[in-house]
Order: C-alpha cells, then structure tokens, then sequence
C-alpha cells in the first residue's frame, strides 16, 4: 500500500525501523528477550517524561485509560476536584470524574483560548478541592496549556496536580520532575512515533502512597495501578497479557527518541510548528488559537463555512496528506493538522505547499 504523510492529530507515520519490528515473529511475554525490552522500554519512558524519582508506568491501553487511571487514583467518591475545561479532552476528564463520584468544578475557557493561572489560583482559594486536572495540549482546540505553573497553583492550595499530556509528552517540554506534578501520562500514538494502544504514566511518590493507603477502594480493576506495579517492577509477572509486538515497537520508538535527543526533538517540533503556522498565516487564513498559546504537535485551522471537508479530501486526493476535521460543531469549517512524531522539515513545507494550493482550488 502506498506510504501517505498521515498528518491526523495521531496516530503517525511509523520510521521503517519500527515497522521492521512489528513484523517479527510472535514470543511470549514471558520470554527473556521481550523481559528485558520491556524493561528498558520502562527506563526509556521514564527518560521522555524525566521521571528519574516517582514510579513509571507502561500497560496496554489508550490514553484515555491513562485518564481513567489517573482518576481511579486521585479521587474517591464524594471529593471535590476542579477541571480546567478547554476543549474536547477537558470534557472527557469531566466527564470520567462524574463516573467516579467526584464532585466536578469546572473553569472553562473560550474556544481556541487557554487555562489562565490566576483564574485557577481565585478558585482554588475559594474552595478545597483533591485534584486540579489539566489538559496540556487539547486535541480538540489545538490550544496548549501553561501547564508549569497550573502545576504550581494546585500544589500551592494543596491539590493533586494532574495532567493530560497525551497530544504533547515526545514533542513539546513536560518535565514531571521539574513541574512536580502527581501525575502525567500519554500515549504511544502521538509525538512518540509508535503505533497506538499503549499507555505510558509517570505518577509522584506521594500519589502513590495516597493509592496504597486506600488499597481496596480504588474503584477501578484494569486501571488501578496498584495492581500494575508489580509487573513494572518485575515484567515476568502476569497481571494481563501485554500487546507484544506493540511494546516491542514502542521500545524501538523510544530507543530512536533517545538517538535523536528529547530537546532535540522539542526544538525540531517547535521548528516545524512554526513553518506551518506561519505558512498558513502568510495565506491569511486564521489559525484558531490564540497567539503564545499554539501547541507545537497540532494546529487548528479554520475555514470558511463547509469548506473543510472539500479541502480535507483536496489534500489526500492530490497530495497524499491526512489531516482531520474539527470535532463536533466545528467539522465542517475547522481543520486539525497533526506535526509531531517523526515529521521531517521538507514534510512541514511539503504541507505547506500542498494546503495552500488546497485552500486555492477550493475556499478556505
Ligand atoms: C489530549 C488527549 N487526551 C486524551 C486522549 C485520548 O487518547 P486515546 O484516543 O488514545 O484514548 C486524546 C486523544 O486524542 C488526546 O488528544
């Protein structure tokens, strides 16, 4: 099948090095070799998060099983937690709260515009809350949050600091043990370059303290990671049969990660954030986040009304690029282009290219 330059918000296009490994033959998960991988592959996730003091994990499972688990962990019924609510991201977060008994504020912000620390200092001060949820990057509004010093006012009124970094962890700084945050989790799809269905959490050693001091009340059983440490600490343990091939390939990501660089990599993705924005700038068309808030790993695109699909297929037809449509109410008139993983500069300017002569033939 013919290579497309997949451009979605995740996944990415796999190096041929990853694809290499996912054709091996199948082993077990018992079997020493992928024992070993697999541990590396906890070492090297701890590396991208910089996770180099609290507990790591890495399960089978999306990112929104890491949302799930950083909430079994967090809260029990009846406890008050704030979510910073900017987009499509923030809303699952509410809404896996509600699943969890919590009691939900939520501070929004208005399409396209992020999480203000001060708003969330004011509300923290007016009540008590367990847990401050943000999303770094919400796929949804492409929006990026500041989330170092959303971090700061959660632990400063004494709350759980968590964050979603599943659009940014590989592509844009998120330093868990800078930031000190309780919990940050991604997944394999995005800016990591490996294929999707694995879940990667970095959680503090006063998290999981919280968690064995509640023990039986975690009201989760998949996603209670009590249960996965003893398989991090020792993968010959069995808690659920891991997705091999994928694991196997997410190392090989995480090991060409390492090659490359962590800074290295944020700078290359901040790079090409910037030809793209302002590629599509220079074309007068409006980006939908504000300026100084633009994630590096996705940008949000309007077009005029309706226009969205016909430059959507534009794209993959003539150019062989995938890019995604707005979600909900904004399907038809919002793009979603996807440049983090292994997106080279010459592919930032091919895109370029390519969507300006989409938005020419058809109006954006
Ligand atoms: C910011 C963010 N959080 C959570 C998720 C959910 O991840 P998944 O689709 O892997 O379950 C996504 C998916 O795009 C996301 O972008």
């Amino acid at each position: 099948m013919e290579e497309r330059l997949l451009m979605v918000p995740g996944p990415t296009n796999l190096s041929k090095r990853v694809r290499e490994v996912l054709s091996r033959p199948q082993v077990g998960h018992t079997d020493p070799d992928f024992v070993k991988n697999f541990s590396e592959t906890v070492q090297l996730a701890r590396n991208v998060f910089r996770n180099s003091k609290g507990h790591q994990f890495v399960f089978t499972g999306t990112g929104t099983v890491g949302m799930e688990a950083a909430v079994a962990a967090a809260v029990e019924p009846g406890d008050s937690v704030l979510v910073l609510n900017t987009g499509y991201f923030g809303q699952r977060m509410v809404d896996i709260n509600k699943c969890y008994g919590a009691g939900v504020e939520e501070l929004g912000a208005a399409f396209g515009c992020h999480a203000d620390p001060d708003a969330v200092r004011k509300k923290l001060a007016a009540g008590r809350f367990k847990a401050v949820y943000v999303t770094h990057v919400d796929t949804g509004t492409t929006v990026c949050n500041p989330i170092a010093d959303i971090v700061r006012e959660a632990k400063s009124a004494g709350a759980l600091a968590i964050v979603d970094g599943v659009c940014s962890v590989g592509g844009i700084e998120l330093d868990f043990d800078r930031i000190g945050a309780d919990i940050a989790f991604t997944g394999s799809q995005k800016a990591l370059g490996a294929p999707p269905g694995a879940v990667l959490i970095a959680v503090s050693n006063d998290l999981m303290a919280q968690l064995e001091a509640k023990k039986d009340r975690v009201r989760t059983y998949y996603a209670n990671l009590l249960r996965w440490r003893a398989v991090m600490d020792d993968p010959r343990t069995y808690f659920a049969t891991p997705a091999v091939q994928l694991m196997q390939a997410l190392n090989q990501a995480l090991k060409e990660l390492e090659e490359e660089g962590l800074e290295k990599r944020w700078a290359r993705h901040k790079g090409n954030a910037k030809t793209i924005r302002d590629g599509i700038e220079s074309s007068r068309i409006k980006l939908v986040v504000e300026a100084g808030y633009r994630a590096d790993t996705v940008t949000g695109v309007w077009t005029d009304a309706g226009a969205a699909p016909a430059i959507q297929k534009s794209l993959r037809e003539e150019h062989g690029i995938d890019v995604a449509r707005g979600l909900g109410e904004n399907n038809a008139k919002m793009l979603r282009v996807g440049h983090f993983g292994n997106l080279t500069e010459a592919q930032a300017r091919f895109f370029v290219d390519s969507f300006i002569q989409s938005c020419k033939s058809k109006p954006a």
